[in-house]
């Protein structure tokens, strides 16, 4: 067989790559991406069995990632789908919904339609903003802490801090009452949480991928009905949440369609609980492991920014996404062919040596610290303003609250290709 003209990944690599499983064994997963920066920063992931999915090449060095991401007229969103999807998938939301990808969001749009919707809602994101919703948040904050206190010595920090306190965050900006958040929280695990059994709570890691995603599709149907009467009560009566200016915006000239609408409530939804909640538990195993950082947080709360900056590169709760090229290109010294599939792989950017010293290591006094995490360009997270303000919050009532605490069990990590991170924390406390 004549030698490919590219680089490829061995069989076995590429499954580490692709199978949810190595990202719940993280430092094999580091080992991997180490290894594949120094001999092949930009390979190919081609599959063993025809017509799985499109091969892509994957991307590990930062600079590399960090380029796709501000290149936004080379490295384009559309038309392949922005997360990691076998061709089966694809197939069935073209079938459902005529496009490649089963939600039409600001993560799927290119310009020059994606500045124009991510202009309706960014000045809400913004600190100034965000300040108005500071104590609000903060009792929220207030209120997961009484629980964690109610129910220690021993608890599961996941469960009842991390997972649920970023979840009521974006509810309560969306307009969602609490009794509806237990669903929300399904419907988002059912869209990005499906490759682990203990997450997804419907056996969909048993299932075909056609069942996956038509199970996906009836989450995302799901999420279209419920909004389409949130966005109904906020045409009526008009409040200061991002529900109502989603609700009242307009694009040259004309309110949203229904399946746009609906899609900018899914990823504000969706894109702002697990996330989030990965790097807040990450944090809090990290400051268990360390006691000496947290006792001098304890003594200089200045250093908060830095511990919650360093746990949002240290975890890297998005794992990847994927653009498309626009055109004939180069990049980390191979040929890039337009229509090339792209793998930004952004736990192995954040685990770049040469961007960050001894980069598996938390190091709250990091700088610079100019991670990935957030992505970078015209997508860069739209939320990330309000991720560092709810973690910052958060450490705040902690450091209030929570005189020392200690690992009370092995942490777990999730099985998941794209939004990962700790599922369970046992953690043993003293409150103040
Ligand atoms: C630690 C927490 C978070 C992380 C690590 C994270 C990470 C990311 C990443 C990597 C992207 C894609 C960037 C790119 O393509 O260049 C993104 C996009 C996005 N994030 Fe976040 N995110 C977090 C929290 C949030 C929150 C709290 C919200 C809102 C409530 C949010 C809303 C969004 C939206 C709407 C987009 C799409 C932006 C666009 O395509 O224009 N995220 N986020």
């Amino acid at each position: 067989m004549a030698e490919a003209a590219y680089p490829t990944l061995s069989p076995e690599l590429a499954r580490t790559v692709i199978d949810p499983h190595s990202y719940a064994e993280w430092d094999g997963l580091l080992d991997t991406f180490d290894h594949l920066r120094q001999t092949k920063p930009l390979a190919k992931i081609v599959p063993d069995e025809e017509g799985l999915f499109e091969p892509f090449w994957l991307v590990t060095r930062y600079d590399d990632v960090m380029r796709m991401s501000k290149d936004n007229a080379t490295f384009l969103n559309n038309p392949r789908p922005v997360v990691f999807s076998l061709n089966s998938a694809i197939e069935f939301s073209r079938q459902a919904t005529g496009s490649n990808m089963l939600v039409d969001s600001l993560v799927v749009f290119d310009a020059p339609v994606h500045p124009k919707y991510r202009k309706l809602t960014q000045d809400w994101f913004m600190p100034r903003n965000l300040k108005q919703i500071e104590d609000e948040i903060r009792a929220l904050a207030n209120r997961t802490v009484d629980a964690m206190v109610a129910a220690g010595p021993e608890v599961d920090f996941c469960k009842l801090v991390s997972g649920p306190y970023p979840l009521h965050v974006v509810m309560q900006i969306l307009g969602v009452p609490e009794e509806d958040e237990p669903r929300m929280q399904m419907l988002t695990q059912q869209m990005f949480g499906g490759q682990d059994a203990d997450l997804s709570g419907t056996g969909m890691e048993n299932m075909t991928p056609e069942q996956v995603v038509q199970l996906v599709a009836g989450a995302v149907k799901s999420f279209e009905d419920y909004f389409a009467d949130i966005a109904r009560q906020r045409r009526e009566n008009p409040t200061d949440d991002v529900a109502s200016v989603i609700a009242n915006a307009k694009v040259d000239g004309a309110p949203l369609p229904d399946r746009d609408m609906a899609g900018y409530y899914i990823i504000v939804a969706t894109a702002g609980h697990d996330t989030t909640s990965a790097s807040t538990a990450g944090a809090m195993m990290a400051l268990a492991q360390d006691q000496e950082q947290w006792a001098r947080v304890k003594a200089d709360r200045s250093l908060l920014p830095g511990i919650v900056e360093e746990a949002i590169r240290w975890t890297t709760p998005v794992q990847h996404f994927m653009r498309t090229a626009a055109e004939d290109t180069e990049l980390g010294g191979q040929t890039i062919k337009k229509g090339d599939w792209l793998m930004m792989n952004y736990v192995a950017a954040n685990h770049d040596p040469a961007q960050f010293d001894n980069p598996r290591a938390f190091d709250a006094a990091r700088s610079p610290n100019r991670h990935v995490a957030f992505g970078a360009g015209a997508h860069q997270c739209l939320g990330l303003h309000l991720a560092r303000l709810e973690m910052r919050i958060l450490f705040e009532t902690l450091l209030d609250r929570i005189a020392s605490f200690e690992l009370a069990g092995e942490p777990q990590r999730a099985n998941s290709t794209f939004v990962g991170g700790l599922k369970t924390l046992p953690l043993r406390f003293t409150a103040s």
